[in-house]
């Protein structure tokens, strides 16, 4: 397939890009667009034959269902039966933005776009080419983040072409995200609103306006076993092996200078085995590594930077041909539960105290 690869500036939206991208939703296509937290994979979403498409360009297994991405309420009215009032109170906060809701779907939703499943998500996004995009398309678009099923999510237009060049029929490159972890999804269908995956939409803010918030154990686990091989997380999504550099990623955790301290010993070890090291650092500690390939992913005095480097980061190291990767961990509270998170599924639940 050949891939036609548009650019437009993410505030002044050029209308023709997104005219091309909405005629090609329309008729059934693949477009990747950028959303303010990862880019998406889009697809007309009340099509099953064009959800089967994301699928397939993606390598993605069909029982991991996709989120609907909508411009406005009218949209969002044809595809769930209800809207709880906490459900509400959450979108008038934080829509347009980081946030998917759980739903029960109305009929119209095929279970192809669901995963089999008689709820849906939906998500409202703020960036602008994306709901222009939507807009045009004029109806929903099922989106995925627009990697191979398995890698990091892309977070610029050249991860997405690194992927996707050849299996979709357009990229629309509106330059980096912002954000750069996928957003924050709370299933509202039960009385208490339960957090299925962490973003940038912390449960703190969510507690702040409705009260009580679960949290599926998935997301809080720091090794297979507190998961438990029987229980099957609420989003199917978070049961796969995810956002994985090549090379093989451990953690250290523990005091700082512990974790400068033997990231820098087994350093030397491996590289005395003739294997290629990468160091995942920070700002405050990158100049504290002897040897290997040291990479800051942000500054520890703002976690949206080290949000917003994470999955960029794991994609250089592929490019360095690193063999193995070390990595310091970072505080789970608030965006940090959202950065640990990813991290401790790219490292395969490899976590080290030390
Ligand atoms: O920020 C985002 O959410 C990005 C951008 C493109 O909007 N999208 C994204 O989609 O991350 P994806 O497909 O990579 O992740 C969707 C997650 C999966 O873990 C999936 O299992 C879960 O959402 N999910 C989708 N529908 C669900 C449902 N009805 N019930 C529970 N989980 C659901
Ligand atoms: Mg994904």
């Amino acid at each position: 397939m050949n891939t036609i690869i548009r650019t437009t500036d993410s505030e002044n939206v050029n209308m023709e890009v997104v005219n091309e991208a909405g005629a090609v939703i329309k008729r059934g296509g693949l477009v990747a667009f950028p959303t303010e937290t990862v880019y998406g994979l889009g697809a007309d979403g009340m099509s099953g034959e064009a959800s089967d498409k994301i699928y397939e360009a993606k390598g993605r297994p069909s029982d991991n269902p996709l989120i609907l991405h909508i411009s406005d309420l009218e949209m969002l009215d044809k595809i769930v039966c209800e809207v709880p009032p906490k459900a509400k109170i959450l979108m008038d906060n934080f829509w347009p933005g980081p946030m998917t809701l759980i739903f029960n779907k109305k009929a119209e939703v095929p279970y192809k776009t669901t995963g089999g499943l008689d709820t849906v998500a939906v998500r409202f996004p703020s960036h602008k080419v994306a709901i222009e995009i939507i807009k045009a398309a004029g109806t929903p678009i099922a989106a995925p983040s627009a990697n191979t099923s398995g890698r990091p999510s892309p977070t610029k237009a050249a991860h997405v072409i690194e992927d996707m060049d050849g299996r979709v029929d357009m990229i629309v490159d509106g330059g980096d995200v912002g954000i750069g972890i996928e957003s924050t999804i709370i299933d509202v269908t039960g009385d208490i609103p339960m957090i299925l995956r962490p973003g940038y939409i912390t449960k703190a803010m969510v507690e702040d306006l409705v009260g009580e918030v679960l949290v599926d154990r998935v997301v809080v686990a720091k090794t297979i076993e507190e998961i438990g091989g029987e229980y099957k997380p609420k989003a199917p999504g978070m049961k796969y092996r995810h956002y994985a550099p090549k090379a093989e990623l451990t953690m250290y955790e523990g005091p700082i200078e512990n974790v400068i301290g033997v990231i820098n010993k087994l350093a030397v070890e491996t590289i005395s085995q003739g294997k290629k090291v990468g160091i995942i650092a920070t700002d405050e500690t990158k100049d504290r590594y002897e040897s290997g390939q040291v990479v800051s992913i942000g500054t520890r005095r703002d976690e949206a930077s080290i949000a917003r480097g994470l999955y960029g980061i794991l994609r250089d190291f592929d490019t360095m041909d690193v063999d193995v990767i070390y990595s310091e961990t970072f505080y789970d509270d608030d965006l940090g539960q959202a950065i640990m998170n990813r991290l401790i599924k790219a490292a395969g639940y490899r976590i080290e105290s030390v």
